[in-house]
């Protein structure tokens, strides 16, 4: 038996997509924990590029059973639009499994995520605009809707009335907005709930079965560690358990049965929406790395913030996940930089902390402590040993590792499936 996580150590798109698609090779089931569509997780294979953002990026594997599991919100829109678009590209999803328990994302959450941000003005967080944190916020107040009930009609029809009628009050009173029909909804979303219901199965019982029988599980995290809801640069982060113990929360699979976390970590820093960033690079460093890297964001297409290598913020991360080891991705995006910069402390007010400060405030005010490096000219992309790349990167690589206190297991040197280089291929062997 071997149950992996994948977690993503900064502030997202660290080509979790990417290393869960090389895992998954080896494994049984892949399954989404956490968060909703507000994901983007990007394959590439030969020419072809994948974007997932609710099912997981294991429904390419033919052999792969994938799970979205309690811990997720599911927007049965977007879902039955991406298995559409999968099926169109010859990926059927009939091995694709969803658990009654995950919560769904109805129209009135995306309307409540565009209200409360318009009335935060300048202290907006910037979300996905996908109606995440009001879906979140509603399983909590126990007032949500699960797959359960939407594929009940008799069910469907009694808790849409006792939501909409709480909802319209808020949104035509509070907000002067027009309300939530109905009857539309339910017309609307028992359509989805008909294509949904065939792939509704009781997820917990068919990952214990699996790991009781050995199976392979990658356990695939959406967003990051900075992004935790408890852990992450509150209130500048998701609504979901973005670190590896979401794994557990989110699926029923028991901390027991987990063997290996596997930190993803960009070799450089991006953030997209509000909140702090102290490595940002608001100059030529920071577009030139957004241009290099491509760096936009896979759901909403933002341009993502951009700067150099934060050791701290990735340690506090390797810490709270209890990773294993990690994969430093993008590292192809560096060359042609004279100096690398790596930050590995920060002064606020006048003080040194070596730490990484969760809280925003503070963090906001953090000035980094650099150390530089020299930088390669070569273009490492389709080198496929550590020992062939230049002497520069892998000190690099080496100093990062010694500064997150955690051992590399892979290096990203571009987007395709087959770039990357495995430095420990035991640890990645599920
Ligand atoms: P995720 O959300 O963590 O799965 O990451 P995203 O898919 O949102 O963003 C990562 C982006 O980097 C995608 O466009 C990937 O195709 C691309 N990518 C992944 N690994 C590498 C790499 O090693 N080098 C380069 N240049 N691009 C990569
Ligand atoms: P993946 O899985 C990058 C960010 C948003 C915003 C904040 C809250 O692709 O790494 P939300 O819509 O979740 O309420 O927005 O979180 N965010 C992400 N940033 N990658 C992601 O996912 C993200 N998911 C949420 O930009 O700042
Ligand atoms: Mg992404």
């Amino acid at each position: 038996m071997s149950n992996f996580v994948v977690v993503g150590m900064q502030w997202g798109d660290e080509a979790k997509g990417k290393v869960v698609d090389y895992i998954a090779q080896q494994a049984d089931f892949v399954v989404r924990y956490n968060g909703g569509n507000n994901a983007g997780h990007t394959v590439v294979v030969g020419k072809e590029v994948y974007k997932f953002h609710t099912v997981p990026v294991g429904a390419l594997h033919k052999n792969v059973t994938a799970i979205i599991a309690d811990g997720v919100v599911l927007d049965p829109k977007v879902f039955v639009g991406e298995i559409e678009g999968l099926k169109g590209r010859g990926i059927t999803a009939d091995r694709l499994k969803i658990s009654p328990n995950a919560h769904v994302i109805m129209p009135w959450h995306r309307i409540f995520d565009q209200l409360e941000e318009c009335y935060k003005g300048d202290t907006k967080i910037g979300t996905t605009g996908r109606g995440i944190g009001p879906c979140y916020a509603d399983k909590m107040s126990r007032v949500g809707i699960r797959v359960y009930d939407l594929i009940d009609a008799d069910r469907f029809r009694a808790r849409l009335k006792s939501c909409l009628d709480f909802k319209n009050a808020i949104i035509t009173k509070v907000f002067g907005a027009d309300p939530v029909n109905e009857d539309e909804v339910f017309a609307e979303y028992s359509e989805y709930a008909r294509i949904l219901a065939p792939f509704v199965d009781d997820t917990y019982s068919i990952l214990y079965k699996a790991s009781v029988e050995c199976a392979n599980i990658v356990f695939e995290g959406a967003h990051a560690t900075l992004l935790d809801i408890d852990f992450g640069t509150y209130p500048f982060v998701t609504s979901s358990h973005c670190v590896a113990g979401g794994a557990t929360i989110g699926t029923g699979v028991g901390p027991t049965m987990i063997d290996t976390v596997i930190g993803v970590a960009k070799a450089y820093t991006t953030r997209v929406g509000a909140g702090p960033c102290p490595t940002e690079q608001i100059n030529e460093v920071g577009d030139k790395i957004r241009e290099r890297g491509n760096e936009y964001g896979t759901t909403t297409g933002r341009p993502r913030r951009c700067g150099w290598f934060d050791a701290a913020a990735v340690r506090y991360s390797a810490r709270v996940n209890g990773a294993t080891c990690i994969a430093v991705t993008l590292l192809d995006v560096l060359s042609t930089f004279d100096t690398l910069k790596i930050c590995t402390a920060y002064t606020i007010d006048g003080e040194e902390y070596n730490e990484f400060p969760a809280d925003a405030q503070m963090l906001e005010k953090a000035v980094p402590i650099y150390e530089e490096l020299p930088g390669w000219d070569d273009d490492i992309s389709e080198i496929k040993s550590f020992d062939a790349l230049p002497e520069n990167a892998r000190r690099y690589v080496a100093r990062i590792a010694e500064l997150v206190e955690t051992p590399i297991c892979l290096v990203g040197v571009g987007p395709r499936r087959d770039q990357s280089i495995i430095l420990d291929p035991e640890v990645l062997t599920m």
